[in-house]
């Protein structure tokens, strides 16, 4: 596994790469892996001929009072898991590489970028979409691979791409979840085991949801069965349910007439849980 600290590096090992006609996966991550990340790296094996991993914390996506200074970071063995599932390269620059001449650009997609997270976390998706344009532009993949979990940003990214008809394609890995259903987090090592019990509620309800999209139900019969459900939890904590356009992220009210997302957020103590599903009303 090739490890490239520098932009020509990395931009030198897939364009020879290219030249020999393979095709190109990237699965960009802030490191500090768990089986999530393992998964896309996994579907971009399965996908391309060469797969690239990078690894950046990335400053512009953290607002002033966000955790970048604690940020975990475990160089040694996100390389050791990386190496053990066959990936070719590895990017792993540093702040002043990345950003170091210029940074006065910024990419940014008005809308989907404002609301639920980009609400609350002012300026992160912007963040997020600069650095993921500068790691395409450098690592020049025909594919790359996000987490489907995340819905929001790969939503937001999908508009991107689609938007400066960048030249690859956006691929989706679904949610890894553990075996009832809780879908895979690193904070789920921080629930205490009475909670972590009780957390399947978020699977459970979306499935309720799922279920109830096949009668034509209204948006308020989705929250409310949705609610009964996590309402079974005693200790669940409800933040939000939104169910929103599955593309546009508008708020949908009415009856279900079209593909919907349902993105959750629930506290147990002191870790957020969030979980989404896409439901489509039977037609
Ligand atoms: O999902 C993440 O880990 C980050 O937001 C990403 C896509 C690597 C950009 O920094």
């Amino acid at each position: 596994m090739k490890i490239c600290r520098t932009k020509a590096d990395i931009r030198d090992t897939v364009r020879l790469w290219r030249l020999n006609g393979e095709r190109v996966g990237v699965v960009p991550t802030m490191g500090f892996l768990h089986e999530g990340h393992l998964g896309l790296v996994r579907l971009a094996r399965q996908k391309g001929d060469r797969v690239v991993t990078t690894i950046f914390v990335n400053p512009t996506q953290f607002g002033p009072n966000e955790d970048l200074a604690t940020y975990p970071r475990d160089e040694a063995r996100d390389l050791a898991l990386l190496e053990a599932e066959g990936v070719d390269a590895v990017f792993i620059p540093s702040v002043e590489e990345m950003y170091g001449a210029g940074g006065d650009t910024y990419v940014e997609v008005p809308g989907l970028s404002d609301v639920l997270q980009g609400a609350l976390r002012p300026g992160h998706f912007r963040g997020v979409t600069t650095v993921v344009t500068k790691l395409f532009n450098i690592t020049t993949p025909d594919f790359a691979v996000f987490g489907e979990k995340d819905y929001q940003q790969i939503t937001v990214i999908r508009r991107m791409v689609r938007d400066l008809d960048m030249p690859l394609e956006i691929v989706g890995h679904p949610t890894v979840r553990e075996a009832d259903g809780l879908a895979m987090s690193s904070r789920n090592v921080r629930l205490t085991p009475e909670h972590r019990a009780q957390a399947v509620a978020l699977s459970r309800s979306l499935a309720s949801a799922e279920a109830l999209a096949k009668s034509a139900p209204s948006i308020k019969d989705l929250d409310a069965v949705i609610r009964e459900e996590l309402g079974k939890a005693p200790a669940a904590e409800v933040n939000s349910v939104d169910i929103r356009d599955a593309e546009t992220l508008e708020d949908l009210s009415g009856e279900l007439d079209r593909a919907a997302v349902i993105l959750l957020a629930v506290r147990f103590g002191t870790v957020l849980l969030i979980d989404q599903r896409v439901i489509v009303p039977e037609s």
